[in-house]
């Protein structure tokens, strides 16, 4: 198993390159499976939930050819309609192809995803909005067993709670519906925008794009022409970057990068003293003289992102002043805290909520990756930590950071990976 080695106390310095959103991704190539041509998907970012797809992909028997950041996917030739416990064990968000599965052949088996690091995430929203449009919702031996021997139809689809992949799942699945679709509380993400905006271009009618309400006329069984396409750039990692400049007090340059979607995060880093230049695709952060604490909610875009509330925490032990920082989606998503307090941060915990005083010194020490933006705040605490940290478990982080310890290293951080 890899490991990060990391010498902390330095200053950064230079241009980090930021790659397409793994979260945009996913579901991009599962909508692949409502193609009726080989579909090329660039600036695709090298992490392992990508591979993870592809596979689940190929297993049911599309073609997938890699060409560096790009990819062409042919799913004309999927035989198969069932995605197995081995690979949705290994990554949630391969729920991702039941809607576009189901649209397409009338039946699909996905095995149930399972509790995770970050809390419980159930799909029952995926699936309730799948019966109303005409499916029939069987849970067997652990598979969601769904048919629609009669298609899917368009119907009226009030989720009782914002749902990212939930609404992507069943956008997909509208697409190759009978009639209008309408998704009321849907998910705002760019990363959903950009399915919509894809889906649009290629012959589905989608009305209210980047709203709560998203208006779905479907093809009625028609595949679709899906023209190439480039991924839009991933904003957490963007903001994890950002946080990397303002902990350790240096300016650095994000390429690559839409401003836009970052309000929440630039406007904390604001609050906390930084200051930007900001140009069309890039984004250079000026450190604060001295952080200042902040308080943070996580919500739905465009609030403030649950996938940036580590990396804020590693930041806020840096802060002069007491910080609150309280998590709105994920019940379990501070399982970071306890390795921050190995390295000496005061944070204390009660129920969703993080209370963080600082300025306070960390040591490094050996610490524990536990999900993905746990470990970027690892690598982040570690950067200005006294000594050495090695950070274990990196697994975690290689699912959606693509070539972490290179981009660093590229801006002058002393880090390397080695292997257990
Ligand atoms: N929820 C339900 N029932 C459902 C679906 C969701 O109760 O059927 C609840 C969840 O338990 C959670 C809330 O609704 O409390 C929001 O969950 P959502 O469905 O939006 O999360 P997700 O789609 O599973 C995506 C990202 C996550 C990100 C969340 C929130 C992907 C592949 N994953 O997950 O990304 O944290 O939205 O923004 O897009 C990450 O990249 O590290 C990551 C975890």
């Amino acid at each position: 198993m890899d490991y990060l080695q990391i010498q902390g106390v330095q200053s950064l310095k230079g241009t980090i390159k930021i790659s397409g959103a793994k979260n945009a991704s996913l579901p991009l190539i599962a909508m692949t499976i409502l193609a009726k041509n080989r579909v090329t998907i660039k600036n695709l970012p090298h992490v392992v939930d990508i591979n993870t797809l592809l596979k689940l992909l190929s297993n049911l028997g599309a073609e997938c050819h890699f060409q560096e950041d790009a990819i062409e996917v042919d799913t004309t030739t999927l035989s198969q309609t069932k995605a197995t416990y081995d690979i949705v064990k290994t990554m949630r968000a391969s729920i991702l192809v039941l809607g576009p599965i189901l649209a397409r052949f009338g039946h699909c088996e996905v095995s149930l995803p399972g509790g995770c690091a970050i809390g419980q995430r159930p799909i029952n929203l995926h699936l309730k909005a799948l019966e109303q449009m005409g499916a029939k919702i069987d849970i067997r031996s652990g598979y969601i067993e769904a048919t629609a021997p009669n298609g899917l139809h368009g119907c009226e689809i009030i989720f009782d709670k914002i749902t990212v992949t939930g609404t992507a799942n069943i956008v997909m699945a509208a697409a190759l519906a009978k009639g209008t679709t309408t998704i009321i509380n849907a998910a705002r993400e760019p990363e959903v925008v950009q399915l919509c905006e894809i889906l649009n271009k290629s012959g589905v009618c989608i009305e209210g794009i980047g709203t709560a309400v998203l208006h779905i006329t479907g093809t009625d069984g028609e595949l679709l022409a899906i023209e190439e396409f480039s991924v839009i750039p991933d904003r957490i990692e963007a903001g994890t970057y950002l946080c990397a400049g303002a902990i350790t007090n240096s300016e650095l340059t994000l390429t690559d990068v839409n401003a836009a979607h970052l309000g929440s995060v630039i406007a904390k880093l604001e609050e906390m003293g930084c200051s930007f230049s900001i140009t069309e695709d890039s984004i250079t952060i000026h450190p604060a003289s001295e952080l200042q604490p902040v308080s943070i909610i996580t919500q739905e875009y465009p609030a403030f992102p649950t996938d940036m509330q580590a990396q804020f925490l590693a930041l806020a032990t840096q802060a002069n002043g007491v910080s609150i920082i309280e998590e709105r989606l994920f019940e379990n998503r501070f399982m970071h805290v306890s390795e921050l307090q190995r390295m000496g941060a005061d944070i204390s915990l009660n129920g969703n909520v993080a209370t963080v005083k600082g300025k306070t010194k960390l040591g490094g020490t050996d610490v524990m990756a536990t999900d993905l933006r746990a470990s970027s705040a690892l690598v982040l605490a570690a950067l200005v930590a006294d000594g050495e940290t090695d950070i274990h478990r990196i697994y975690h982080l290689d699912r959606g950071y693509d070539a972490l310890e290179k981009k660093l290293e590229g801006v002058g951080a002393n880090i390397i990976r080695l292997k257990e």
